[in-house]
């Protein structure tokens, strides 16, 4: 195999960033650069005061680490295309807008014009990694583009290598991952090439965690995974209306089926519904996928994780309503929270968004804070990226500096994120600022309800009966 001593990644967001960036931390006799077209992200990633351009635990002392020493951030694509012996495709896949398969299908633009450019500027042999989440069988088209336009004497072997880090916990992921999955074709060249990145994961991680498959089985494991996590979120969402209305809790539930050694506890958080960049894209792509195949049964059957987490928000949403005695029209409600899960400030998917785009159709005055997220991201996903004029949103949406402050005056509390920051709060002060009956929703399960109705407030916790 080929010793690897030049990577490069192309795409400098949520994926390659952190993940390169552990890679060139863990490797310093490597030298790894970050490329991207987006040349204000990359001057975020090269900030003299480390004011990176994503909001992830211990990544800034990663970059701090080795920035400069090994480890580069560049517009200069081609240039890092040139140098790179390995070469990692990190760029963005969404579900496509427009055209066949829309709202479905991956858009695999970015990735194509990517294959495309490295076919295009490279002298010598590369081995490509497929590290953006794809539908089954990328890797061949790639392989024909590669080809179709390769200079004489360059070959380009190509792998997938999913990412399964979550974000928040991305640097402790990657520092110390379930496993590493690199799916190449089963020829002398494809396993050589296997061979070389294992060699590179080697340096940090055991070498029983990386496990080595055919190339389709590692792309679709990627999608099986999402699916299969977002199912399991969406199982117990549906069990959570269930609790609500009998009396049961489903932290309980989950706690006791969470202990059968088969189940096991993880990933069984009740919420107002998942959100995050990954979920519904890949399942949607999977979704897709299935009925190209002619397997519509299938493609149902994944359907309805995507189907229920929708029916949760909504349900979330209209049970406000119901319990503010139906109407919340002029009314002053503080969403604690706007970011898809707890430690980012990633809003992508977010339920936050379509619970307040919910609250603004009843013409509800929403007042909202996060830690992480910044007012413009707010309205950037409020305006739908411009779509709505910014001064209609902000007829009836502030962005408030602190909870507290987001509290004042208002007449309920929905948590749309599990901030931890959250649960110690002064809730008998955020009580006697609030108009009366003053409610909260807590949409995360993370605060303490009996000390809350204590304090007097009328609580709702998702997946909780009356008590
Ligand atoms: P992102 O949008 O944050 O980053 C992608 C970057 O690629 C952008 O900065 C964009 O400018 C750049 N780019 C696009 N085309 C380019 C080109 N031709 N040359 C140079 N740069 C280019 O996306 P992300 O969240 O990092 O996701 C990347 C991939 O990883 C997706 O396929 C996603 O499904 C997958 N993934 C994401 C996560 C996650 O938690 N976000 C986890 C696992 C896998
Ligand atoms: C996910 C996968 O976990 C990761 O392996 C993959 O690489 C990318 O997609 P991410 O979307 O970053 O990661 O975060 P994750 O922790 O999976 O949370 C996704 C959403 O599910 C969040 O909105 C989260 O709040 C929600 N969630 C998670 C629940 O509602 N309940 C849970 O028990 C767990």
């Amino acid at each position: 195999p080929v010793e690897v001593k030049k990577i490069v990644c192309i795409g400098a967001g949520y994926v390659g960033g952190p993940t390169c960036s552990v890679i060139a931390f863990k490797c310093p006799h490597i030298q790894v650069t970050i490329v991207d077209l987006n040349q204000a992200r990359i001057d975020a990633w090269n900030d003299p005061d480390f004011n990176l351009p994503i909001y992830e635990p211990g990544l800034v002392d990663v970059v701090k680490a080795c920035r400069g020493r090994n480890l580069f951030f560049s517009t200069e694509v081609d240039k890092g295309i040139a140098e790179a012996d390995l070469i990692f495709v990190s760029v963005n896949t969404p579900t496509k807008k427009s055209g066949l398969g829309a709202g479905f299908a991956a858009d695999l633009n970015y990735i194509e014009l990517a294959t495309r450019r490295i076919a295009e500027v490279s002298t010598s042999s590369k081995i490509v990694v497929e590290k953006s989440t794809v539908p089954c069988r990328t890797a061949e088209s790639m392989r024909t583009i590669l080809e179709a336009n390769a200079k004489p004497g360059c070959n380009f072997d190509i792998l997938s290598n999913p990412e399964f880090l979550a974000e928040g916990t991305a640097i402790d992921d990657l520092f110390a991952p379930d496993r590493v999955l690199i799916g190449s074709l089963q020829s002398a060249s494809g396993k050589s090439a296997c061979e070389s990145l294992a060699n590179v994961y080697a340096n940090w991680i055991p070498r029983d965690r990386i496990l080595t498959v055919g190339l389709w089985s590692s792309e679709l494991s990627k999608l099986a995974a999402n699916a299969m996590l977002a199912q399991r979120i969406s199982s117990v969402n549906a069990l959570s209306a269930v609790c609500e209305a009998t009396g049961a809790n489903i932290d309980e539930v989950a706690y006791a089926i969470g202990k059968d050694s088969r189940l096991g506890p993880k990933f069984l958080k009740a919420s107002v519904g998942f959100g995050g960049s990954c979920f519904q894209k890949d399942i949607l792509n999977l979704v897709y996928l299935c009925e190209s195949l002619h397997l519509p049964a299938v493609a149902k059957y994944w359907h309805a994780v995507v189907e229920m987490n929708e029916h949760q928000k909504d349900r979330f949403s209209k049970k406000v309503v119901d319990t503010m005695f139906n109407t919340i029209t002029g009314k002053k409600i503080a969403v604690l929270g706007f970011a898809f899960k707890k430690d980012t400030g990633d809003t992508r998917e977010s339920a936050a968004i379509t619970l307040v785009n919910h609250f603004r159709a009843e013409r509800a005055h929403v007042s909202i804070y996060d830690p992480e997220v910044t007012e413009s991201t707010i309205m950037l996903d409020l305006t739908n990226y411009g779509e709505i004029s910014a001064e209609s949103v902000q007829k009836n949406v502030k962005v408030a500096k602190t909870a507290e402050a987001a509290c004042c005056g208002s007449n309920a509390v929905v948590i749309a994120t599990e901030w931890d920051e959250f649960k110690t709060l002064d809730w008998q002060k955020i009580y006697d600022s609030m108009d009366k009956p003053a409610f909260v929703f807590d949409g995360r399960l993370i605060l303490d309800r009996e000390a809350l109705i204590k304090i007097g407030f009328k609580v709702t916790t998702i997946g909780t009966g009356a008590i």
